[in-house]
């Protein structure tokens, strides 16, 4: 992390197993020991696994440990605004609220025009290409995608998976509008592994770097004494 300097840590959710308060602790203090500003949003597995605290207590660990559950981060360079996928009804699928999608376009388009602007949550929008079966995205992601695209946002950054993946919306979907610069979906690695019989599951991170023309994603996985990057994307930026 010394190397890296980070202007902010970014964690995508599923920082916990069960959602249990030592769980969320943990997290926080592996976050803390960074030496770096952070943002987090909540994942399925943070919430509570058993009933009735998973109905009547969804994000109340979560929020007395990490405060809101939607977080803004802003800096003349960057903005990064958090949005809550996690719904207790659910296990493993994510929906946000018009209600959130309305307030995050809203943060972004507030957004100086220097600022790189990013958008995290759980639930991807774009599925990694290995285990994407079992992982749903983002219920309605066409919509949110169309929203956050018509706001400026720059660069979608999902979790959920816990495998890495980048891609650019105009490699799969035509371009609509006047919208001149990319649009970045990023998938986090998972950086711990919740599941120890996971054992080839990749461990890794990404590192996000701009410029005034440039995103680049660098993605890095642990080669067991080291982090080695074993990826690296560059897109211009509007
Ligand atoms: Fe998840």
């Amino acid at each position: 992390m010394s190397k890296l300097q980070p202007d902010l840590v970014l964690a995508t959710g599923d920082l916990a197993h069960r959602g249990r308060r030592v769980e969320l602790e943990r997290a926080r203090e592996i976050l803390e020991s960074l030496d770096a500003r952070h943002l987090v949003v909540p994942g399925n597995h943070d919430i509570p696994y058993t009933f009735p605290a998973r109905f009547t207590r969804t994000f109340a660990e979560w929020e007395s440990i990490f405060g809101p559950v939607e977080q803004i981060y802003a800096s003349d360079g960057l903005v990064v605004v958090g949005l809550n996928s996690v719904r207790p009804w659910r296990q493993q699928g994510g929906a946000v609220e018009d209600a959130a999608v309305h307030q995050a376009v809203a943060r972004v388009r507030e957004a100086q025009d220097s600022a790189l602007r990013i958008v995290a949550l759980h639930h991807h929008l774009a599925a990694p290409p290995w285990r994407a079966a079992r992982k749903r995205p983002l219920r309605r992601r066409s919509q949110v995608l169309a929203a956050l695209a018509d706001a400026g946002a720059e660069l979608v950054v999902g979790g959920h998976v816990h495998q890495a993946s980048v891609t650019e919306v105009r490699e799969f979907q035509a371009a609509a509008g006047r919208r001149t610069g990319s649009l970045v979906l990023a998938t986090a690695p998972g950086f711990g592994r919740p599941r120890p019989h996971r054992s080839g599951e990749a461990q890794g991170l990404n590192v996000y770097e701009s410029d005034p023309q440039t995103l680049t994603i660098l993605t890095y996985a642990w080669g067991g004494r080291s982090f080695a990057e074993v990826g690296r994307r560059s897109f211009r930026r509007g």
